[in-house]
């Protein structure tokens, strides 16, 4: 079992380790005394881990309630909140209650939005049980829902008062959804830690610890997105358009690792990325069973990204490596996007 503090607006540990599920209540006691919790899970989950969780809880004096909801992305949305509201005020949860979020990212953002505003603000612990949640939703206080409009456009900013990540859930991921958290491993691997991508097959832990050591890094340095949290948009730019041309067929962390090509790919014919780069990080994602292509066009990429919230006037900030292990933000004029996104296809990204 390892800890990592994290300090942002509140301070916190992301304590890490196989077969810690089962301390939850425990570690819990650490932040907070006795009190009621509202465990909130998706179905799934529940079915594997809420009894583990609920007994842990129980176990360390608190009283336990529970949410749960129907898995997957098509939950996150201002009707689910609500619901979950509703529940918790029904059920009387104080201010001095918590909840816990015990799942995926989905679950992570909702269960955390719901803690920041149910009576302006309540605590909250994390329980990821995704390699993704684990690595990159859990830690850093972003907490929201989608709207019809798109992904994640309303939310909140609030840290978790714990993150206890089990290494052990992951087991029992399929391989699919495994490999949308590896997508987001790559990525701190080329922002940062070129030595992740060994340790993904050998040292699931030890990938925990280094990902989450540099995504607590980012936070500390800008907790509200203005500058350099901007760096864990490797390959999101592009690859929320690839999203959404799929009409989210190809899930997130596929999109990123297609992402991810074409920002290299762009940068190489820039002459911003290092030569080689890019056939390097086309190696390390199919060795995976990670996409590197995709069907859209230029034109389509750069039409959707524009369309994207992460645009501000006429410029559009994008994250491109140097080389493996270090990258760099480049402002661009909207207008060269769709030049960038071909050139990148041109490497190897156009299937
Ligand atoms: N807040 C942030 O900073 C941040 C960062 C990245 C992604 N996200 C969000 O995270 C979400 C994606 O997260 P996700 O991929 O974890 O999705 P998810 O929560 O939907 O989980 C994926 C699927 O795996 C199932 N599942 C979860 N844990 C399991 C386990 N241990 N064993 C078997 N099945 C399990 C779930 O029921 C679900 O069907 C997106 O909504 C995204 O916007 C947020
Ligand atoms: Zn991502």
């Amino acid at each position: 079992m390892e800890r990592i503090r994290v300090n942002a607006s509140a301070v916190y540990d992301v304590v890490i380790g196989s077969g810690i599920l089962d301390k939850c209540g425990e570690l819990t006691r650490e932040v907070t005394a006795p009190c009621r919790v509202c465990i909130i899970s998706d179905d799934a989950v529940a079915k594997l881990y809420l009894d583990t969780v609920k007994k842990s809880f129980e176990k360390s004096g608190f009283e336990v309630i529970e949410y749960v909801f129907k898995n997957g992305e098509a939950s996150k949305n201002i009707s689910t909140l609500t619901d979950m509201l509703e529940f918790l005020a029904e059920n009387h949860l104080t201010r001095s209650d918590i909840i816990a979020a015990l799942g995926g990212g989905v679950t992570g953002d909702m269960a955390g939005f719901a803690a920041a505003v149910y009576l302006r603000g309540i605590k909250f612990v994390q329980l990821p049980t995704t390699f993704l949640a684990a690595i990159d939703s859990s830690v850093g206080g972003k907490t929201g829902v989608n709207l019809n409009a798109g992904k994640n456009l309303a939310g909140a900013f609030h840290q978790p008062s714990l993150v206890v990540c089990d290494t052990d859930c992951f087991k029992t991921l399929t391989r699919e959804i495994f490999l949308d958290g590896v997508a987001e491993a790559v990525k701190y691997a080329v922002l940062k830690d070129k030595e992740i991508t060994k340790l993904i097959d050998t040292d699931i832990a030890e990938t925990v610890r280094r990902c989450v050591g540099i995504k607590r890094d980012v936070v500390a340095d800008d907790e509200f997105d203005t500058g350099s949290r901007q760096f864990l948009n490797l390959g999101h730019t592009l690859g929320h358009s690839i999203e959404k041309l799929s009409s989210f067929k190809i899930t997130h962390g596929h999109a990123v690792a297609i992402g991810m090509v074409l920002a290299s790919g762009g940068g190489e014919k820039e002459g911003i990325t290092e030569k080689g780069t890019t056939a390097e990080i086309i190696d390390i994602l199919k060795g995976f069973g990670l996409p590197v292509s995709c069907s859209y066009s230029a034109a389509e990429l750069a039409s959707v990204a524009l369309g994207d919230k992460k645009r501000s006037g006429n410029t559009i900030t994008l994250v491109i490596p140097e080389r493996i292990g270090s990258c760099k933000l480049c402002k661009t004029d909207v207008a060269k996007l769709e030049e960038f996104a071909s050139a990148g296809l041109e490497y190897g990204g156009q299937s």
